[in-house]
């Protein structure tokens, strides 16, 4: 029987992580979402446009063809921060949708991560999560990470990156980032992966 795992949460919540252990977990196919708008940003970026021309997202958001998710420029934090403008345009969300839609209705079922599929592309999911965490916590994962990789960052930075990307993430007036009413709430400020992984395949199990 299908089963349609969707997972949404603020920016370095963990859920990425998450949606690919639970994805190989199951033997489920895996969209990361927030890959779609990153490529609708860096499609308007190589045209020469600004990223909040809206007829350049929007054309760009209608010709998108298919992307490769080990493409490492796509998850740059510069492309993360256009991918939330260029997300921000209604057209762009509606240009968007049925691509998703048709992803989550393969025969399997599907493992879907973003910041509005339990409320806005799968309303009927079998399972809704909701991974989030403070600011604090996921400034500090940012940063170790970034330091392992040896950039000079300042935490200061990171913490307002996120603070900044979640207002723009949770104020937007289309398909805002929204826990659904019927998601299970993870929050990963005090866990690790493997916990967080437990905890959420306990959920599915239960629910799905
Ligand atoms: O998850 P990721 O950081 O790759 O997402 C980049 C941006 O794309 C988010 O900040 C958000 O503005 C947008 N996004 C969205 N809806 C989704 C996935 C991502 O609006 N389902």
């Amino acid at each position: 029987m299908a089963l349609v795992i969707a997972i949404d949460g603020p920016a370095a919540s963990g859920k990425g992580t998450l949606a690919k252990r639970l994805a190989a977990h199951y033997g489920l196919p895996h969209l990361d979402t927030g890959l779609l708008y990153r490529a609708v940003a860096r499609a308007v970026l190589a045209d020469g446009h600004a990223v909040n021309d809206r007829a350049a997202a929007i054309a760009a958001a209608g010709r998108l063809g298919p992307i490769d998710d080990r493409d490492e420029a796509l998850r740059s934090a510069a492309m993360g921060e256009a991918a939330s403008v260029v997300a921000a345009v209604p057209e762009v969300r509606a240009a968007l949708l049925q691509l998703q839609r048709e992803f989550a209705g393969r025969p399997s079922g599907a493992v879907l991560d973003g910041r509005d599929i339990g409320t806005v592309i799968c309303p009927r999911a079998d399972v809704k999560l909701f991974v989030t965490a403070s600011a604090e916590a996921r400034a500090d994962r940012r940063y170790r990470e970034a330091r392992g990789r040896g950039e000079s960052v300042t935490y200061e930075r990171l913490l307002d990156e996120i603070r900044a990307r979640d207002s723009r993430d949770a104020g937007r007036a289309v398909a805002p980032l929204l826990a659904a009413a019927d998601a299970r709430v993870i929050d990963t400020s005090q866990m690790g992966i493997d916990e967080v992984f437990r905890v959420a395949v306990t959920i599915v199990d239960t629910f799905g």
